[in-house]
């Protein structure tokens, strides 16, 4: 029996799963070490200069080495991908959607291989690694689907004259930059590139230099499903060196760009030097949840334990402030506190694990930041220390669940972190809440656990953010499914205002054109 692993997935006997997993596993850690190149015109490009990856649990743990793209390279790259795209933007729209549904199926096909590498070069656990892959899959299926219902985006419009016969029609820019963030490696490295291909673009893949392994794995999915040759390159290499070299390439025509902030608006400043191009950023978040005095208790409790501490808290959705009711405040903090003391933190391989490590020794260092400032400010009532495990984990980047009770104006309530690490304070009305929720730099993803519908309502107008939840056990911020939720950054939390997930993702990737004959 085949399971599709969603993020709402709770019960389920997936004992069959388990083993299969297991068994790749081994198979993938067999082939630790190799050497692996990154991809121009359809060829592997060998530097000689490596990128290491290795296992966030375990540091010693060599994954892959893999061949830098120097920024020297970047113009022949992008002089392959203009090229490349003159005829893949000429492909008919069917032919497009037909060599991406059918890498869908070959991510579906290598999903466990896919999730084993990011489960060892991210430090998710299985579920949420194959949630990942899965994701990837439906991306790309939900994507392809929007080119089939627009008919390739050919528009009959109105005629002023019997002789006239206008046509609007979506047109590829030419040549995106993709730049990916570590911590969905595949799913948005994947979503981001199909949307630009689907749009008769061709793609440069630059993925996080945390994450060259899986992004090798999705290389080989989109080659092999029959891109062309020069379509799809992936280049490896940092951000800071060989991410700004790209995208400061004069002839690139657009960047769509996940991740952080911070790297996110450098790269709107340079792209806003020159020509006029679009920048499609999807960036941080900072993300609440209103707990309302006559809430389900149970359910809120569960909903922000999956939220701040699925992924070690590293997904933007992720909830990393909490306005609970007065009159709920200590208990509420009692049950979350008691569940983060109960999560199983070790090696995300293991099937027993929930909470793997989180990504890197910088990650670790702002963890132990954050909780030195929550100790001398506010009260932690869970976790607060980095966790030293035993034997081969003894170097893995591993820190505790963390409860944190702080007053809203801290800057640990406003500034992203981007760890297992959620602030809790409390309100008196739902008008309070409201504001409090809304203030902040950040729009991404929202939640409400309230019996009322007359709160929900007011939450669903009033919050100012793209993705809002009312009672979801599952998730009370986290959790979005392509063709489901759509994934819209309001405010610092993106650019684009039609988001990841959503309906109108791969129009975005295209330019219109009025076209009129007589
Ligand atoms: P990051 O910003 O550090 O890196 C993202 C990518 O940018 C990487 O590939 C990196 O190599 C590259 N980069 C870094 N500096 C660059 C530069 N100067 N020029 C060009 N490229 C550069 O982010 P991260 O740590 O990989 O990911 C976490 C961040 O991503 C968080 O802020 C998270 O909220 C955000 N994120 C947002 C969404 C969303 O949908 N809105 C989804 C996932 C992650
Ligand atoms: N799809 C992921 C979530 O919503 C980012 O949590």
């Amino acid at each position: 029996m085949t399971f599709r692993i969603t993020y709402s997935m709770l019960d389920a006997d997936l004992s069959a799963l388990h083993a299969q997993f297991d068994q790749t596993l081994s198979s993938v850690r067999a082939r630790l070490g190799a050497e692996y190149p990154s991809w121009i015109a359809g060829t592997a490009y060998r530097s000689g200069d490596l990128l290491e990856s290795r296992n966030p649990a375990n540091p010693h743990e060599l994954l892959g080495r893999f061949h830098r793209t120097p920024a020297s390279e970047v113009d022949r790259v992008v002089r392959v991908a203009r090229e490349a795209q003159r005829a893949w933007g000429a492909t008919p729209w069917g032919e497009r959607v037909r060599i991406l549904r059918r890498a869908a199926t070959l991510i579906t096909e290598r999903r466990m291989e896919l999730a084993a590498r990011m489960t060892l070069e991210v430090g998710k656990n299985r579920l949420e690694s194959l949630g990942d892959v899965e994701e990837a899959a439906d991306l790309l299926r939900y994507y392809a689907g929007q080119l089939e219902e627009a008919q390739g985006f050919v528009k009959p419009m109105a005629r002023l004259s019997p002789n006239e016969d206008t046509r609007n029609v979506l047109r590829p820019y030419g040549v995106f930059a993709v730049i990916a963030p570590f911590n969905f490696p595949v799913a948005l490295a994947a979503g981001m590139s199909a949307g630009a291909l689907l749009g008769g673009n061709a793609v440069i893949l630059k993925p996080s230099e945390e994450t060259p392994w899986c992004a090798e794995g999705l290389y080989h999915a989109f080659a092999d499903a029959g891109l062309p040759p020069g379509v799809f390159q992936v280049v490896h290499g940092e951000g800071e060196s060989l991410g700004a070299a790209l995208v400061r390439h004069p002839a690139l025509d657009g960047v769509t760009f996940t991740g952080s902030k911070a790297v996110g608006m450098s790269i709107h400043q340079q792209l806003s030097t020159g020509r006029a191009r679009p920048c499609l950023l999807e960036l941080g978040g900072k993300n609440p949840a209103i707990i309302c005095r006559d809430a389900d208790l149970e359910m809120a409790v569960e909903g922000c334990y999956r939220s701040a501490f699925g992924l070690s808290g590293q997904k933007c959705s992720a909830l990393s402030r909490i306005y609970v009711h007065e009159s709920l405040q200590q208990e509420f903090i009692t049950r979350l506190a008691e569940k983060a003391r109960g999560v199983t933190v070790g090696d995300p391989s293991l099937a027993s694990v929930y909470m793997g490590p989180v990504i890197n020794k910088a990650s670790v260092q702002r963890f132990e930041r954050a909780a030195a400032a929550a100790r001398s400010d506010g009260t932690v009532h869970a976790g607060g220390e980095r966790l030293r495990l035993e034997g081969a984990l003894a170097e893995g980047y591993f820190v505790a669940p963390t409860v944190v009770e702080l007053a809203h104006g801290h800057r640990l309530m406003r500034e992203e972190l981007f760890l297992p690490f959620v602030g809790v304070t409390g309100f008196d009305t739902l008008e309070e809440a409201l504001v409090l929720a809304n203030d902040g730099e950040y729009g991404l993803t929202a939640g409400i656990f309230s019996r009322k519908p007359s709160d929900v309502e007011a939450f669903m107008d009033r919050v100012e953010a793209g993705v809002l939840y009312a009672n979801r056990r599952t998730g009370a911020t986290t959790g979005a499914w392509p063709g489901v939720q759509s994934f819209c950054g309001w405010k610092s939390s993106g650019s684009t205002g039609k988001g990841g997930c959503g309906p109108y993702y791969v129009a975005q990737f295209m330019r219109e054109q009025s076209q009129t004959r007589m």
